[in-house]
């Protein structure tokens, strides 16, 4: 039995495994199953649990991923601080593909997605800033570090997909203040406020997306090619980031629900 991982990544498209030498975990929860098993295995002296958003083999398209059967089942594991990379379009014609983002901000334009785990009771979470600060910053210094680089700041713009947008939603999404694009960033980062939890994105653009100048209509083939060529960079910022994440959590996240009274236990 591996000791309980404290940190978790969940893998985006393209990014199925993460962990040498792994264990697997079977996880139910209330809300079925997760994605896929979660893996455990040790990295720079921690506990680590990966999960393969899409499932390894990719079965679970952005709109149908099983987003609260895989925070419930992370948390249940005992995972408290998350990085969560994905593949993103770039909505500024700077952001061309390779560019890594740590983004501050999302908005929502899913449609249909469960995005709460309190159907009952009175339970009202803070979402003014979506993503930990201590995690952010965490990315931030370990790209500086790595000489990678990556734009510290940006709106992430969740769209319902799979189909990828219209040149005139593109423009209108730089518009009001987008940076990236991407169809997974949303519900996952409030329900895992919702549970408590850290939560960091970290995109990797594949793409310009299609209303931006110089972009094209987007396609899966370009989309996947890109983060393919891109795997190594973004694994090994991951493995490092893990290790540098705090030991304790001095963040906002772990009191996002302190004095408000739940209609069920936390697992
Ligand atoms: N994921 C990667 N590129 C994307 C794009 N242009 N739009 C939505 N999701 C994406």
């Amino acid at each position: 039995m591996s000791p309980q991982p404290e940190f978790a990544v969940i893998g985006g498209s393209g990014l199925y495994a993460l962990l040498d030498g792994a264990t697997e975990h079977v996880v139910d929860t209330p809300y079925g199953a997760p994605s896929d098993p979660i893996t455990v295995a040790e990295v720079g002296g921690r506990a680590v649990a990966f999960l393969p958003r899409h499932g390894r083999d990719h079965r679970h398209p952005p709109h149908l991923i099983p987003y609260r059967a895989n925070l419930w089942a992370l948390r249940s594991l005992g995972v408290r601080q998350i990085l969560a990379p994905c593949a993103v379009g770039g909505l500024l014609p700077e952001l061309g593909p390779g560019t890594f983002v740590v983004p501050d901000q999302l908005i929502d334009r899913t449609s249909g997605r469960v995005q709460t785990y309190y159907d009952r009771g009175a339970v009202h979470v803070s979402f003014a800033d979506p993503y930990c600060p201590a995690g952010r910053d965490t990315l931030l210094r370990t790209a500086t570090r790595q000489g990678v680089g990556a734009q510290d700041g940006g709106t992430m713009v969740v769209v319902e997909g799979p189909r990828f947008s219209t040149r005139a939603e593109s423009r209108w999404f730089s518009a009001i203040g987008g940076t990236v694009v991407n169809m997974t960033g949303h519900p996952e980062a409030v329900l895992a406020r919702e549970l408590a939890l850290c939560y960091t994105a970290i995109a990797l653009v594949t793409d310009l997306d299609a209303g931006v100048e110089g972009g094209h209509s987007v396609t899966h083939e370009e989309v996947f090619r890109v983060f393919g060529e891109n795997t190594a960079r973004l694994r090994g910022l991951l493995l490092d980031a893990i290790a540098a994440l705090p030991a304790e959590r001095t963040c906002p996240c772990p009191h996002a629900l302190d004095g408000i009274k739940l209609p069920f236990e936390l697992p």
